[in-house]
């Protein structure tokens, strides 16, 4: 694994350059990467070109031995360009223009844009493609940052009426798909379909459904036009991009096709300060991260990048954009770094440099402090680097419990919640932290990616259900465990003809007859408390766990399991230890904050509590064994790793 960081040659007088270069050196940095943002500096005014800057920057990076990760500047289009173009920018959900001043202020279906786009990237494609210090390109920044998937601009309602044709071919599939006899919505034409917005009270949720799978689409297109031009202008390079955490706007696997490589932005206290979780869980975390975030969105992107992903933003210390921006403990950007590791990174990169003075996040810090000196970071990532030397050489491989992640589900989820609290990312998350609790490692992958080699699969949730997926799990003989509102919509987002789980029939035999939500607060007494959700169902299977008022929670074919409600911790527990002892893993109930990952004949143990840890206690093994980094005793948010046999 490589470490990184992200440059600002345009922030700092050129003198300083050849200093920078040398420091990220000798910290043990390799990659770093510019240019995302740089646009009125290369393209001060329409067509002319200033390269010399770039071109002197690039020479003194290049010059130190740092490989570049050059970027398309697409992030933040200039100001003369969109007062030449206002049609560029996009519209919220009122139908307004957003507006210049920030970044991201750019509709994925304009035209104008997608030509200035091409544009640009072919400028800097052409500029840099073949220079020998270039190793990869970064298209664009962070798609879908600040809310911006989605737009309502007259160029993203042209654009979503001819991805309806293409998609019904005729109108009246649409009207049926969409239910538009239902409150007298039924179009002539596709001319006639407006964008979901400003409707008086809901509109159809199909309607809405395919307004998020055509935007998502757009994106996918949009990142295409920019890759093409990439492979023509720098043949050999990768080609990645980076995405974000809980960032479910578009589908990350459809776009990655495109890609070699996934990464992604890594703030684990800004992501904790904007979580779901209660403050009790936020106090507890506050200057570790939360145990299970950061490791699942590693095996997300790991699935993503089907295999290849690396961190493109590491945070450093404070940010500036969560409600609160503590510090890390000491040591925790090491932890953090070699938590990438262990999880199979390529390449770690830090954001940023140097914290900048001025401007949008002179609040958020840096490798480097505002006036230049080392900030504590700079510390633990020189210590890291000479760190991953010993480690050597690092191997993951696919592992064998698969958890099935999928945008659309997030998007139907999010159209109809049916309850307020049920939100499908949070769910997803809870069976991760959940097997994470018992020591199992998990691959996060599409329902689409090929499932034959896992022994045991979970589904959080996973409302669109296709006969292909139901072929594979059927043709197989790993461990299965659905969570509530699987198979519960078509395609089209009816309810099945022959009542949810709709395929799933196949699997196990049971009905879901009626589903109540449960106001927050609420729990409905049994084995297992049953919160925010709960579904009545008719089976013959007898139910392993059900409420006192006699409603099935739990039902169980001695190979798939399916949850009917939202599950506790508990009922989590007793599931997948069942499905994972029968499918001959072994499970190390693990302590909240100790977490295990395995990396080729490493192990690591990480402890993201704020208080130490001694391995004894969990792994009784522990005193035998063979340490690469640390041993027994691990500090708050201290990290072990140690050969395993
Ligand atoms: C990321 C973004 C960076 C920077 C960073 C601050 O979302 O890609 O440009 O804004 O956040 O934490």
């Amino acid at each position: 694994m490589k470490l990184g960081v992200c440059y600002y040659p345009e922030h700092w007088p050129e003198g300083e350059w050849v200093e920078n270069a040398r420091r990220m050196r000798a910290m043990g940095i390799s990659r770093v990467r510019i240019g995302e943002f740089a646009w009125s500096r290369i393209e001060p005014d329409p067509g002319r070109f200033d390269w010399a800057w770039l071109d002197r920057a690039i020479e003194v990076l290049a010059k130190a031995g740092l490989d570049i990760v050059m970027c398309t500047p697409t992030a933040t289009p200039p100001k003369w360009l969109i007062d030449r173009h206002p049609d560029i920018l996009a519209h919220d959900v009122d139908g307004r223009p957003r507006r210049f001043g920030s970044r991201r202020h750019y509709c994925f279906s304009g035209r104008t844009y997608r030509a200035e786009s091409e544009r640009i990237t072919r400028a800097v494609g052409e500029r840099y493609g073949r220079h020998p210090a270039v190793a990869a390109w970064q298209t664009d920044n962070e798609y879908g940052c600040h809310d911006t998937v989605v737009s309502y601009s007259p160029e993203a309602a042209r654009a979503f009426r001819s991805w309806l044709e293409d998609r019904y071919k005729e109108i009246a599939s649409l009207n049926t798909a969409w239910g538009g006899v239902f409150w007298s919505q039924e179009y002539r034409s596709f001319d006639e379909v407006d964008p979901p917005l400003r409707a008086v009270t809901e509109g159809s949720p199909s309607h809405i459904l395919d307004f998020r799978r055509f935007a998502s689409d757009e994106v996918r297109s949009f990142n295409r036009a920019q890759v093409e031009i990439l492979r023509q202008c720098s043949p050999g390079r990768d080609i990645l991009h980076n995405y974000m955490g809980v960032s479910t706007g578009f589908d990350h696997f459809d776009v990655a096709k495109d890609l070699d490589v996934a990464t992604w932005d890594s703030y684990p206290l800004g992501f904790l300060e904007q979580g779901n979780w209660s403050d009790d869980v936020k106090s507890r975390f506050m200057r570790q991260g939360h145990p299970d975030f950061t490791a699942f969105h590693h095996d997300l992107y790991r699935g993503v990048g089907a295999g290849r992903w690396w961190v493109m933003e590491q945070q450093p210390g404070p940010v500036n954009w969560a409600p609160w921006n503590p510090a890390p403990l000491p040591g925790m950007v090491r932890t953090w770094t070699l938590e990438a590791y262990a999880h199979g990174a390529e390449v770690v990169s830090y954001f940023r440099w140097r914290q900048a003075p001025f401007a949008q996040e002179q609040m958020h810090a840096g490798l480097l402090r505002p006036d230049g000196s080392d900030a504590p970071a700079a510390r633990e990532v020189a210590q890291v680097a000479s760190e991953l030397e010993l480690l050597g050489e690092q191997t993951t491989g696919r592992g064998r419990v698969a958890l099935l992640f999928d945008y659309v589900a997030q998007w139907l989820l999010e159209t109809q919640p049916q309850g307020r609290d049920f939100g499908y990312f949070d769910l997803v998350l809870e069976f991760y932290a959940a097997a994470r609790r018992l020591g199992l490692d998990v691959d996060v992958v599409s329902p689409d990616a090929d499932l034959a080699d896992y022994q045991l699969i979970l589904a959080p949730s996973l409302p669109i259900v296709s006969q292909q997926l139901v072929d594979k799990l059927g043709a197989g003989d790993a461990q299965v465990v659905f969570g509530p509102r699987t198979g519960s919509r078509t395609e089209a987002m009816h309810i099945p003809a022959d009542l949810p789980p709709g395929l799933l029939h196949a699997l196990i035999p049971l009905r879901v007859s009626r589903v109540e939500s449960l106001r927050a607060g609420w729990s409905e007494p049994g084995a297992f408390p049953a919160t925010r959700w709960l579904e009545h169902v008719e089976t013959d299977l007898a139910p392993r766990a059900s409420t006192d008022s006699g409603h099935g929670l739990w039902f169980d074919t001695g190979r798939v399991q399916y949850l009917a409600t939202w599950p506790d911790e508990g009922l989590l527990e007793a599931a997948l230890t069942d499905a994972a002892s029968r499918a001959g893993l072994a499970v190390r109930p693990l302590p909240d904050g100790l977490r295990l990952r395995r990396c080729g004949d490493l192990q690591f143990a990480f402890n993201y509590a704020p208080e130490a840890a001694d391995l004894v206690d969990h792994l009784a093994e522990a005193a035998g064994f063979d340490f690469v980094l640390g041993g027994t005793q691990l500090e708050p948010g201290g990290v072990a790793a140690w050969r395993a046999s």
